[in-house]
């Protein structure tokens, strides 16, 4: 039997150290129960959480789908989603094949290739020796001496140093002067850096999550604490721009084949910037997304749901000279946006998305406001208090939260 015939689906969860989005989808999951594939036929969902062991190659995993947050850090893990992916067409939210191979640098190749206005931005050679032993001959033999100072006037103070593969702020800073650029180099020892022009003054900072065929563009403010980053806020940015931003969200998620990921652009006035379009692990904490949070899941289980029931092939190609067959025609930049939204639409199946959330997963929506308005959500933020904030801090930040998603249950409700 393919995966496609089937009616029982299990839904792998690789899990680190998250407690509150699984518990909110694994209940979420109970509560929708059966879903109609295409014909009728009812279909059920099942949720595990993935344990850690020895596995042979040639082992069939019992999962349909699996939504990994694990394999950016632990290989072991990593190494079974891509045999995983390979032999048994599991579907992956994310695959490392797109993933592992594709980080921050090369979004932003793939984004500048297709015409998008991402800073100037330079990679230099590593600072520190790398250890291998054919690094001294090597170097020595064809590590051309550059001027980083000079590189650096080029690129324009202020300008930013991060990892090439960068997440979490590691290792990224912004430097003023040729004193702070020397310091910032020296510390980044074997890591491949990037310089990077900085969007000086820039009016708003849009964080996309994209998950599967839908994206929601939120206000992100990197400056304050981690629960008052996401601003809730409908119409921050000019219509030109927030049409913008989606369209190179889906574009880039779309081109990579990744299905799970959160982007991030600076705005300045109309003009939209990219600064980082890949992240393995997108942080959807309740206590950070708060009233966003509940779109968040809703998206990961229609997502799930729908690749699930109705067989959806998982891709590990890309499709690269279609994009770039728009990127290189005589198209304006807004026709190429728009030829490009139109790639991911496809890539993704909206119409069909749409049609399936609107028919088999017609009763979602409701199932999750009902639940997020009841005891058990509630106990569950509670619960992601206790464990997120010191005890003097815990009823402040339950009351801020719950503040926040019942704001989200009014506005639903409408
Ligand atoms: N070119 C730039 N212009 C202005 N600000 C920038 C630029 N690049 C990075 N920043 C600032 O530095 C922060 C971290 O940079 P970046 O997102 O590239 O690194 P990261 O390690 O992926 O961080 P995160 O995991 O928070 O996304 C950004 O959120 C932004 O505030
Ligand atoms: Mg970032």
């Amino acid at each position: 039997m393919t995966r496609g015939d089937r009616t029982e689906h299990l839904i792998g969860l690789l899990l680190g150290t998250e407690e509150d989005w699984p518990r909110a989808f694994e209940e979420l999951v109970r509560r929708l129960g059966a879903v109609r594939g295409p014909g009728g036929t009812p279909h059920t969902l099942r949720t595990e959480r993935i344990t850690i062991e020895p596995f042979d190659l040639r082992a069939k995993p019992r999962y349909d789908l699996v939504i990994d947050r694990l394999a950016y850090w632990y290989y072991h893990p990593r190494e079974w989603l891509k045999k995983a992916a390979l032999m048994d067409d599991v579907y992956l939210l994310n695959s490392p094949f797109t993933f592992q191979s594709m980080e921050k640098h090369a979004a932003y190749c793939a984004m500048l290739r297709l015409g998008l206005k991402v800073p100037t931005t330079v990679l230099v050679p590593p600072k520190e020796p790398l250890d291998n032993a054919r690094w001294a001959y090597t170097s020595a033999k064809y590590n051309r001496q550059f001027d980083l100072e000079a590189l650096a006037e080029q690129v324009g103070y202020p300008l930013f140093m991060k990892p090439f593969d960068g997440g979490a702020w590691v290792g990224v800073s912004r430097i003023a002067d040729a004193d702070a650029l020397h310091k910032a180099y020296d510390e980044s020892g074997q890591r491949l850096m990037h310089l990077q022009a900085s969007v000086e003054g820039y009016d708003s900072f849009a964080r996309s999550l994209t998950i599967g065929a839908e994206t929601m563009v939120m206000k992100f403010r990197p400056e304050l604490p981690m629960h008052d980053r996401y601003a809730v806020d409908h119409d921050f940015l000019p219509p030109s721009a927030g049409l913008e931003v989606l369209a190179i969200s889906k574009l880039i998620n779309a081109f990579f084949r990744w299905e799970f990921n959160s982007c991030e652009s600076l705005v300045v006035g109309d003009q939209v910037h990219p600064i980082d379009y890949a992240n393995a692990c997108p942080d959807i904490a309740i206590t950070s997304l708060h009233y966003y949070f509940p779109w968040a899941i809703s998206a990961l289980l229609k997502w799930s749901a729908f690749c699930a029931v109705t067989g959806r092939r998982p891709r590990l190609d890309t499709d690269t000279r279609r994009y770039f067959d728009v990127a290189d025609s005589d198209l304006s930049y807004g026709d190429k946006l728009a030829a490009y939204a139109g790639l991911a639409d496809d890539y993704f199946e909206k119409d069909r998305y749409d049609e399936f959330c609107a028919t088999s997963l017609a009763s979602l929506d409701d199932i999750v406001r009902d639940w997020v308005a009841g005891p058990e959500f509630d106990g569950l933020l509670v619960d992601t208090v206790r464990r997120t904030y010191p005890a003097h801090e815990q009823d402040r930040f339950v009351a801020h939260f719950r503040g926040l998603l019942s704001l989200w249950v009014a506005d639903s409700a409408r």
